[in-house]
C-alpha cells in the first residue's frame, strides 16, 4: 500500500487546533480510501519555538522535510513577535526556496453557507485565484537606510522575472483550460506600474496564444474589486501578481462567506520539493485554545493536497463529506454565526466520510 509522507508544521495559533483537526480528517479518508496511508511527522517551528530558539525553524529544517511528500502547514503568526520575522522565517523562508511559485485559491460557497452579496446562491460565485507565489512584491528585494534619522529612506521593489511570468502565466492558463469555462481574468495595474506591470501584460498575450481555446481578459486591479461584488458570475479563473492575489482573494473569502473556509495550495508543479497545503487564515490568537476555530479551511486544503498526490476519488470524497458538514447549520462555528466546536466539525467530516453516501 502507497504510504505518503507528510510534514505537519501548525505553527502558532489556532493554525495548532486546526492542523491536529485536519490530520484527524486525513487519517479518517485514508482508512474509508484503504489505498493509501499516511506517515506524518509533527514539528513545532514557529512563533514558540522562536523565543526559544532564536530562529522559526532550525538551521536545517528544509533538510528535514524536503523528502516528504506534502506539507501540511498551519499558521505564522505571534503576537510577540514582528509579523514580517515570521513571515520571512517560515513560510516564506519554505516557499520560496522549495520553488512553490504557485498559490491556488479556490473560492466557492459552500452548501448552507452565506454569501454577504444579495444575489449570490451558491453557484454565481465560482473561482480559482492563482497567486504568483515567488517574486514580485514579496521579492524580498529593498532596504532601508539612516534608520531613525530625517534622511530615512527604505524601498521594497517589486521584482519580476520573465521567467517567472511566464511560468504562472502558463500554469493560470492551464488551469483555466481544465474548468468548464476556460475563462481567464489577468489582472495588472499597467496604467500605474509602467515598467513590470507592462512586461506581464505582454507575456500574458504571448502565453495566451498558445491557449487559444481560452477566452481571456484583462482587469485592472482596482476595477477587479468592483467586478468581484457587482459581477461575480463573470469570473472564473484569475491570475494576480503576490501581493495583488493576497488581497483579492482576502476579499473572495470574505464573499464566500468566512475566511475559516478558503483554502490554499503552494504548488511546485514540477514536484522537484514538496507542495504545502494550509487554510488562507491566520494564527487568529483573540480566539487561539478556545476550541472554536472553523477547521473548514484546512480541511479544503487537504483536499487539495490530497488532489495533488494524485488521491482524486479520496479528494471528490472529502470535498463531498465538507459540503455535507457545511450544509448543516449545527456544524456552523462562531465565525459563520454558529456555535459548534472544532471538535464537532471534525466529527461531523469524519462521520460524513464513514458515511455510505460519500
Ligand atoms: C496569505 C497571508 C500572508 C501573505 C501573510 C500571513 C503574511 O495573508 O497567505 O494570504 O501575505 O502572504
Ligand atoms: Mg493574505
Amino acid at each position: 500500500m502507497k504510504t505518503y509522507a507528510i510534514a505537519a508544521i501548525p505553527g502558532d495559533g489556532i493554525g495548532t487546533e486546526v492542523v491536529a483537526a485536519g490530520i484527524e480528517v486525513l487519517v479518517a479518508i485514508a482508512k474509508r480510501d484503504g489505498g493509501f496511508a499516511f506517515k506524518i511527522d509533527h514539528f513545532d517551528w514557529g512563533g514558540e519555538y522562536c523565543k526559544k530558539h532564536g530562529r522559526m525553524m532550525p538551521e536545517n529544517g528544509r533538510d528535514q522535510i524536503r523528502k516528504h511528500d506534502a506539507i501540511l502547514f498551519g499558521s505564522a503568526g505571534h503576537p510577540d513577535i514582528p509579523d514580517h520575522i515570521t513571515l520571512w522565517g517560515l513560510r516564506l523562508a519554505i516557499c520560496q526556496p522549495f520553488d512553490q511559485y504557485a498559490n491556488v485559491r479556490p473560492t466557492r460557497v459552500l452548501p448552507g453557507i452565506t454569501s454577504p452579496l444579495r444575489n449570490v446562491n451558491g453557484g454565481e460565485l465560482d473561482w480559482v485565484i492563482v497567486r504568483e507565489n515567488s517574486e514580485g512584491e514579496y521579492a524580498g528585494v529593498g532596504g532601508r537606510v539612516h534608520q531613525g534619522s530625517p534622511l530615512e529612506a527604505a524601498t521594497d521593489v517589486a521584482m519580476f522575472t520573465r521567467a517567472g511570468v511566464e511560468r504562472i502565466m502558463r500554469f493560470a492558463f492551464r488551469l483555466a483550460r481544465s474548468r468548464p469555462r476556460k475563462l481567464l481574468t489577468v489582472v495588472t495595474k499597467s496604467n500605474a506600474q509602467r515598467h513590470a506591470m507592462v512586461m506581464w501584460d505582454e507575456i500574458a498575450t504571448q502565453i495566451a496564444a498558445e491557449f487559444r481555446d481560452v477566452t481571456w481578459d484583462k482587469m485592472l486591479v482596482d476595477a477587479m474589486t468592483m467586478r468581484m461584488v457587482m459581477r461575480p458570475e463573470t469570473i472564473d479563473t484569475v491570475v494576480a501578481t503576490n501581493l495583488h492575489a493576497d488581497i483579492l482573494s482576502d476579499l473572495a473569502a470574505a464573499l464566500a462567506g468566512s475566511l475559516g473556509i478558503a483554502p490554499t495550495a503552494n504548488l511546485n508543479p514540477e514536484r522537484t520539493f514538496p507542495s504545502m497545503f494550509e487554510p488562507i487564515h491566520g494564527s487568529a490568537f483573540d480566539i487561539m485554545g478556545k476550541g472554536v476555530a472553523n477547521p473548514i479551511g484546512t480541511f479544503w486544503s487537504a483536499v487539495m493536497m490530497l488532489d495533488h498526490l494524485g488521491e482524486k476519488n479520496a479528494a471528490d470524497r472529502l470535498m463531498k463529506a465538507i459540503e455535507r458538514v457545511t450544509a448543516d447549520k449545527r456544524f456552523h462555528t462562531p465565525d459563520l454565526g454558529g456555535k459548534a466546536r472544532t471538535a464537532d466539525v471534525t466529527a461531523g467530516v469524519v462521520d460524513a466520510i464513514q458515511g455510505a453516501n460519500t
